[in-house]
């Protein structure tokens, strides 16, 4: 089969596709053929080398595929073979094959395309650990959502909106427009603009309930400090260390230098809480990450779950679609096909 392989840390020319081996399902898997592969940010950081989750180098990245079932393992009902699936991988998914555990396997939606139900594992269910299983967001609350326009903001604008919060999201100004059609509340440039005294002002000086935060470094004690009473602060990323070469060393070293350091008793006299969520070492949970992806689901069925496809670029274009999302130029999720 053919595969996307991250040889080596450097720029984009380390990312190569060669032939590997088909995988076999073993005992309670399945064999997928994959239509489409999520390609996520954490994949552009693995090849930068700034991502401590990633397999050892040379590897194959994907944490998620949408195809249809080729084979199955013992112990798995033989009557799957051929049915469309939505699965989250741990790795190895930007193949053309793929085994998989049965546990981490969802019905494709039939109106979805193969595009779009690859675009939903990592976007929605970050966003939902974030906003629901974590955050508790509630009607009428706050939210600021920042990088609003990439995959994960996206989902949880739509996240945000089912449940009936008021939506603030930072992103680059071009995205915009295109926030406000989906329906974010207050859109602000956070890259030409000084993004917290903003906020403040849109919420008379109160602040919001919950800011999910994936940029890191300094920018964690700005969103610390739009938190109002009672407010909640998720963690998940540190967008700002992006960059190849020694220059990425660099801005991680920077960003963990000027990150808050967060006293128990300073929380419990603001009456604010602070919290992390790394989807990646959520393997051992899988029945509870399950539970949110049926959740998620049923957002699907009843069209409130809107996966945003920006651009789909094939396996030989794995260059430009590294460039694509180093260079900021996508809204919502890029999706690598065969
Ligand atoms: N902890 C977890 O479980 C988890 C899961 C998924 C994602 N994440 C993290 O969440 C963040 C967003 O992921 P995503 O999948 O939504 O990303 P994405 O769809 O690829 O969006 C990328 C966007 O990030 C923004 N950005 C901010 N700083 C950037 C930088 N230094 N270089 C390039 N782009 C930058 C840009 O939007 P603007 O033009 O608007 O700035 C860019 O378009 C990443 O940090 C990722 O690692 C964490």
């Amino acid at each position: 089969m053919r595969a996307v392989v991250t040889t080596a840390a450097g720029d984009v020319r380390v990312m190569k596709v060669q032939e590997r081996p088909d995988p076999q399902p073993g005992a309670n898997q399945l064999l997928i053929r994959v239509k489409a592969a999520g390609l996520n940010f954490a994949d552009i950081l693995a090849r930068q080398g700034l991502y401590p989750d990633g397999p050892a180098k040379p590897c194959v990245m994907g944490y998620e595929v949408s195809g249809t079932i080729e084979a199955v393992g013992q112990q798995v009902d033989p009557n799957l073979t051929g049915k469309a699936v939505i699965a989250m991988t741990r790795f190895r998914g930007q193949a053309e094959l793929v085994a998989v555990p049965t546990t981490q396997t969802f019905a494709k939606p039939g109106h979805l395309t193969f595009e779009e139900a690859a675009a939903i594992p990592v976007n929605y269910l970050t966003a939902w650990g974030l906003l629901v299983a974590m955050g508790g967001l509630k009607k009428d609350e706050a939210v600021l959502i920042h990088n609003a326009g990439g995959g994960v903001g996206l989902a949880a604008l739509d996240i945000a909106k089912h449940i009936g919060a008021k939506t603030f999201g930072t992103a680059s100004a071009k995205k915009h427009d295109f926030l406000r059609a989906r329906g974010l509340d207050h859109a602000i440039d956070y890259r030409n603009q000084d993004w917290l005294p903003i906020l403040m002002s849109l919420t008379n000086g109160r602040g919001v309930e919950l800011v999910i935060d994936p940029l890191g470094g300094s920018n964690w004690k700005q969103s610390y400090r739009a938190l109002r009473a009672t407010g909640r602060m998720g963690v998940f990323g540190m967008s700002v260390a992006s960059a190849s070469g020694i220059a990425g060393k660099w801005r991680a070293l920077q960003a963990i230098l000027s990150m808050p350091r967060f006293n128990p008793i300073g929380l419990m006299n603001r009456n604010r809480a602070v919290f992390g969520l790394n989807l990646g070492h959520l393997w051992d949970e899988g029945e509870k990450v399950a539970g949110w992806m049926r959740e998620i689901m049923r957002g699907v069925a009843e069209g409130w779950v809107r996966p945003q496809v920006d651009h789909v670029f094939r396996f030989d274009e794995i260059r430009e679609a590294h460039s694509y999302i180093e260079q900021r130029r996508n809204i919502g999720k890029v999706v690598l096909v065969p």
